[in-house]
C-alpha cells in the first residue's frame, strides 16, 4: 500500500508477524476446541497490540483508527476469530474513550492497553438487537449507587473479559435520556455469565449471555458520571468500531483469496492447473478487485474518523456493509474454487466462510448499515436540491402534458371545429 505512512506500516508488520508466527498455526486448533486462545492473547499483548487505539496519556501507543484497522486486517487474514477476539476490546473500551470521566480513563485504559484487562461490550438483549434503544436491563438508583437487574445477550468476550461496558435503563420515562452505561467488573456479586453459545464461526472467542441479579454498582462506575447519555455513548462507540468489523471482513476476504490463488495453481484438472482456466481466472480477478475496493473504503472510513470528518458516520456504515458483504462473497467463491475439498474441515477454507457470516450481522446488521447510509443521504439531499432541482424535468413536461400546452391544444381544436 504505497499511501500508508511509516506508523501504519510499522503496525502492519508487527501484526503480520504475530499473525503468521502464532495465529495461523493455532487457528484450526481453537476453531475445533471452541476455547478462548489465551496463548494467542499473550502473544498479542507482548507485541503491544492492545495499546494501538489508546492515547499515549493513558498508557497506549496513540495509534489511529486506521492503525487499528490495519492490525485487525492482518490478524483476520490468518483467523477471523482472532480478529474479533482482539477488536472486541476496542469496541468495549471505545465507550470509555468517548464518554468516561478522567478518573475512569486513568483507572482502566492503561490496564487495557497493556493487555492486562480484557473488556466486553454489553448492549444487545434478547428483544433489543437492531432496535438498541428498546433495551430493558434496568439500573435503579439506590442510595449512592445503582442496582442492576436483567440480562444481556451476544456479549462477545464474555467470561474471558475482566470489565464490561453495560448499557441499562436508568430513566424509563425519558425518551432521549433513558439509558446510561456502567463499568462492571467480573466477580461483582450477582453478575454472572449465563448461556455460552455454540457458534458456526469465530469459535475461539466466547459469545455469552450475561445475567445481572441485584448487582450493586457505585456512582463512580456510571460512565461519564452523568446518567442519560448511554445511547449517545453507544452510537459514538459503534461509529468508531464499525471500520474494525469492516477490517475483519477485509482480512477474511484477503486471506481466502490468497488460499484460492495458491490452491488453484496447484490443483490439476484436464491436465492443467485450474488457474489456467478462464472461468477460474474471472473469479479470481473479481475477488481481487472486490477485496481492493473494500480495502480502500475501510481505510478511507478509518481516516474520516481519525480526521473527525462529518461524513465519518456514513463512511463507517458504508465500509462495514461493503467489506463484510465482500467477505461473504469472496470466502464463498474461495470455497467454490477449492471444489469438494473446500467443503471439508480438513482444508482451511470453509472456516473463512463460517467466520465471515457473522460480520454481516454483528455490530449492526448490514440492513442497519444501509439504514444509516440512507438516513445520511436523505439529510444531504437538502443541500443538493438547490443545485440540481432545475435540471430535472417535472413529471408534467412542457410540450407534452403541462396545463398550458394542453389548454393551447384544446383552443386550436375548438377553433378548427
Ligand atoms: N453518534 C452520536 N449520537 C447518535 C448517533 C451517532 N452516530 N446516532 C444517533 N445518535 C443519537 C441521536 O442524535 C438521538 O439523540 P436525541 O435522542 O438526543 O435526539 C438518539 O441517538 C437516537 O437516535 P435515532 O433516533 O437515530 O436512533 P434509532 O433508535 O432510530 O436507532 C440505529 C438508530 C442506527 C438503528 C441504532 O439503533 C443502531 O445502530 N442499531 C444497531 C445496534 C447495534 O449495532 N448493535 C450491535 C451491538 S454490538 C454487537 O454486535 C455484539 C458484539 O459484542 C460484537
Amino acid at each position: 500500500m504505497p499511501f500508508l505512512n511509516d506508523q501504519n506500516r510499522m503496525w502492519q508488520d508487527k501484526a503480520r508477524q504475530v499473525a503468521e508466527k502464532v495465529v495461523r498455526p493455532l487457528a484450526r486448533k481453537y476453531d475445533l476446541l471452541q476455547e478462548y486462545p489465551w496463548e494467542i492473547k499473550e502473544a498479542l499483548a507482548e507485541a503491544g497490540l492492545f495499546g494501538v487505539w489508546i492515547p499515549k496519556e493513558y498508557g497506549g501507543a496513540g495509534g489511529s483508527v486506521l492503525d487499528l484497522c490495519i492490525v485487525i486486517e492482518q490478524l483476520s487474514r490468518a483467523c477471523g476469530g482472532v480478529g474479533v477476539m482482539y477488536c472486541v476490546n476496542a469496541l468495549g473500551s471505545f465507550p470509555i474513550l468517548v464518554g468516561a470521566t478522567e478518573e475512569q480513563k486513568k483507572t482502566w485504559l492503561p490496564q487495557i492497553a497493556a493487555g492486562k484487562k480484557l473488556i466486553a461490550f454489553c448492549l444487545s438483549e434478547k428483544y433489543a438487537g437492531s432496535d438498541a434503544q428498546s433495551l430493558r436491563l434496568e439500573a435503579k438508583k439506590d442510595g449512592d449507587g445503582y442496582v442492576i437487574n436483567g440480562e444481556k445477550k451476544w456479549t462477545t468476550n464474555g467470561g474471558a473479559a475482566d470489565l464490561y461496558t453495560v448499557f441499562a435503563v436508568t430513566d424509563p420515562n425519558s425518551k432521549s435520556r433513558r439509558i446510561s452505561a456502567f463499568l462492571v467488573e467480573k466477580g461483582t456479586p450477582g453478575f454472572e455469565v449465563g448461556k455460552v453459545e455454540d457458534k458456526m464461526g469465530i469459535r475461539c472467542v466466547p459469545v455469552v449471555e450475561t445475567v445481572f441479579k441485584d448487582v450493586r454498582v457505585q456512582t463512580s462506575q456510571l460512565l461519564g458520571g452523568q446518567p442519560g447519555y448511554g445511547f449517545h455513548h453507544a452510537m459514538g462507540t459503534l461509529d468508531l468500531a464499525r471500520p474494525g468489523v469492516a477490517a475483519q471482513g477485509l482480512g477474511l476476504a484477503q486471506g481466502a483469496l490468497e488460499y484460492a490463488m495458491v490452491y488453484s495453481a496447484r490443483r490439476q484438472q484436464f491436465g492443467s492447473p485450474v488457474n489456467s482456466f478462464q472461468m477460474i481466472q474471472q473469479m479470481l480477478a473479481d475477488m481481487a478487485a472486490q477485496v481492493e475496493a473494500a480495502r480502500q473504503l475501510v481505510y478511507a472510513s478509518a481516516t474520516s474518523l481519525d480526521k473527525k470528518l462529518p461524513v465519518a458516520n456514513k463512511m463507517a456504515a458504508m465500509a462495514k456493509l461493503y467489506a463484510t458483504d465482500t467477505a461473504m462473497k469472496v470466502t464463498t467463491d474461495a470455497v467454490q474454487i477449492f471444489g469438494g475439498y473446500g467443503y471439508m474441515r480438513d482444508y482451511p477454507i470453509e472456516k473463512y466462510m463460517r467466520d465471515a457470516k457473522i460480520t454481516q450481522i454483528y455490530e449492526g446488521t448490514n440492513q442497519v448499515q444501509r439504514l444509516v447510509v440512507a438516513r445520511n443521504l436523505v439529510k444531504e439531499t437538502a443541500a443538493l436540491t438547490q443545485l440540481l432541482e432545475s435540471y430535472i424535468p417535472r413529471e408534467i413536461q412542457v410540450g407534452y402534458n403541462d396545463p398550458a400546452t394542453l389548454a393551447a391544444q384544446k383552443q386550436q381544436e375548438t377553433a378548427a371545429s
